[in-house]
């Protein structure tokens, strides 16, 4: 593709948005397959998929140190890119339980999903909902919970994902920031593996290092590092990419 040809994709990219338009735009509009996103995402893929094979590994987590580094836009990018590029059966699952954003992001209206799966008021299977492509599925978060923290801490956690990993080749699961709230690095140590979200030049060292400690305390394996370059601080091409796991 020439440069300048690349040039105007990039426009289309989220990060040429402003704000208010970003935040009204679902994952659909935003998804452009010739983007140097959508390429990051293949490649990102491509190196996950080979250690999927290789480990045996189906169920992963997104989650950052903070909020608002781009973990359910990664996670809804990744998910399209599965469903776009594999012809496997993918489900992303919004375990969010505290600012919920996959409805918004596949253009749903709010029903009933993961909280009342946890809570027995539905089968999981029962609260999944169709996206606009055949083999990519989500679950919603499902109504607003008080104690989020201590229903994702159940036995029935387990339960659901390992019945999701019947149904479908691939769990996304997207989730809260690890250092305000205990909700992502509980989850974490039933899947997988994280794939970790860090916004170049916002999220500072320290702080995405303690972050990963206490994942790595809680026994869970960081398979990635996608680094979301939203505030440009990078080259174009870097708009979201992805690095092996090393400090
Ligand atoms: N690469 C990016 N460029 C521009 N805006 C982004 C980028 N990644 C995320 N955003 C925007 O930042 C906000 C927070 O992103 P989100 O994915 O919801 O973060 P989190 O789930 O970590 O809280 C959203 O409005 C989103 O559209
Ligand atoms: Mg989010």
């Amino acid at each position: 593709m020439s440069e300048r040809k690349q040039k105007r994709r990039q426009t289309r990219d989220i990060e040429q948005l402003p704000a208010g338009d970003r935040a009204s735009r679902n994952i659909y509009d935003i998804y452009d397959e010739e983007s140097p996103i959508a390429v990051e995402f293949r490649r990102a893929y491509a190196k996950l998929s080979y250690r999927m094979k290789q480990e045996n590994r189906r169920c992963f987590l997104f989650t950052s140190a903070m909020p608002g580094e781009g973990k359910s836009t990664a996670a809804s990018l990744m998910a399209l890119t599965i469903a776009r590029y594999r012809n496997t059966k993918t489900v992303l699952v919004d375990a969010d339980m505290r600012r919920p954003s996959i409805h918004r992001m596949f253009d749903l209206k709010p029903r009933h999903g993961l909280s009342e799966a946890l809570l027995g008021e539905a089968d999981i299977i029962d609260t999944v909902r169709d996206t606009r492509y055949d083999n990519l599925k989500v679950i919603t978060c499902g109504k607003h919970v008080s104690g989020p923290t201590i229903l994702l801490q159940a036995d029935k956690v387990a339960e659901v994902l390992s019945e999701l990993k019947f149904y479908f080749d691939t769990v996304l699961l997207d989730t809260t920031p690890v250092l305000p709230v205990s909700d992502a690095a509980q989850l974490a140590s039933e899947t997988d593996g994280v794939l970790f979200v860090v916004m170049a030049g916002v999220t500072q060292r320290d702080v995405v290092q303690r972050a990963t400690q206490i994942l790595k305390d809680g026994r869970v394996d960081i398979m990635g590092l996608i680094v979301n370059n939203a505030s440009q601080v990078l080259p174009y091409y870097y708009s979201y990419n992805y690095y092996d796991y090393k400090y």
